[in-house]
């Protein structure tokens, strides 16, 4: 059935690091693909899907290969296809199973159906940056960043143990968080993409920062209710 044009859509970005963790992944998935399904049918839902631990592998093989940065990124975007993959096969129809390759397949796909699952689109971004994209092209009502810390930080809390996480923060002062943290080479891990963090802020979508495995709050920052974890406004 097609998507009734007066709801707004919601963006999701699924961090490749909790897609595939290793420990409980099938069940995840499953559960995922279910809460997808279900929320992608009562309004337009875009998610874009990660390649985590497994592109910056190939992508560390492919740079000891002597690839440049833009084959590396090619390496990563086909990784983040293969998760789009897996999510999208599992939610079924009418989820295309080939995930979209540019922005404007995605917004058109989401015309016809809902969920779309997307993994990269170009070199020189991330997953997160092609959500930010499509949520500012969508005019989203809400961005949400599905991650594997549960919420922002004031520093890296894996590294100092005194990190306090910020509950709220406006977003001038996310964006020069982020262009502070980030670099900008193939399979680096950004605090949040450059571009999508640009992007957002310049439309400021209200945004949520979540822990991806909790599905229940999950939920609720997809649906806009209060939620744990970092709220950009
Ligand atoms: P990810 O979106 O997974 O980036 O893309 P990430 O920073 O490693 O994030 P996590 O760990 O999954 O949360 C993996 C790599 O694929 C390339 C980049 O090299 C990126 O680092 N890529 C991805 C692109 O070049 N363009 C895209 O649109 C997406």
């Amino acid at each position: 059935m097609p998507n009734s044009p007066t709801k707004a859509a919601v963006v999701l970005s699924i961090g490749g690091s909790i897609f595939r963790t290793g420990e409980d992944d099938v069940p995840y998935l499953e559960r995922l693909a279910d809460l997808m399904r279900r929320l992608g049918r009562r309004r337009p839902l875009a998610i874009t899907v990660g390649g985590g631990r497994t592109a910056r592998e190939y992508i560390g093989i492919g740079r000891e290969l002597g690839l440049t940065e833009i084959e590396l990124d090619e390496i990563g975007i086909d990784v983040t296809r293969l998760h789009a993959r897996l999510l999208a096969g599992r939610i079924g129809p009418p989820t295309p199973s080939h995930p979209p390759t540019t922005l404007a397949e995605a917004v058109l796909e989401l015309r016809h159906g809902s969920p779309v699952v997307l993994g990269g689109t170009e070199p020189g971004h991330t997953t997160d940056g092609v959500a930010a994209l499509l949520a500012v092209r969508l005019r989203a009502e809400r961005f949400v960043n599905a991650t594997n810390v549960d919420a922002l930080y004031d520093h890296d809390p894996k590294v100092d143990p005194q990190a306090h996480p910020i509950r709220r923060i406006s977003w001038p002062k996310f964006r020069e968080l982020v262009r502070e943290r980030s670099g900008g080479q193939a399979g680096q891990q950004f605090l949040f993409d450059r571009l999508g963090a640009d992007q957002l802020a310049r439309v400021r979508t209200p945004t949520a920062i979540v822990f991806g495995r909790d599905l229940p709050n999950l939920e609720k920052a997809l649906l806009g209710r209060p939620f744990l974890g970092t709220e950009i406004y």
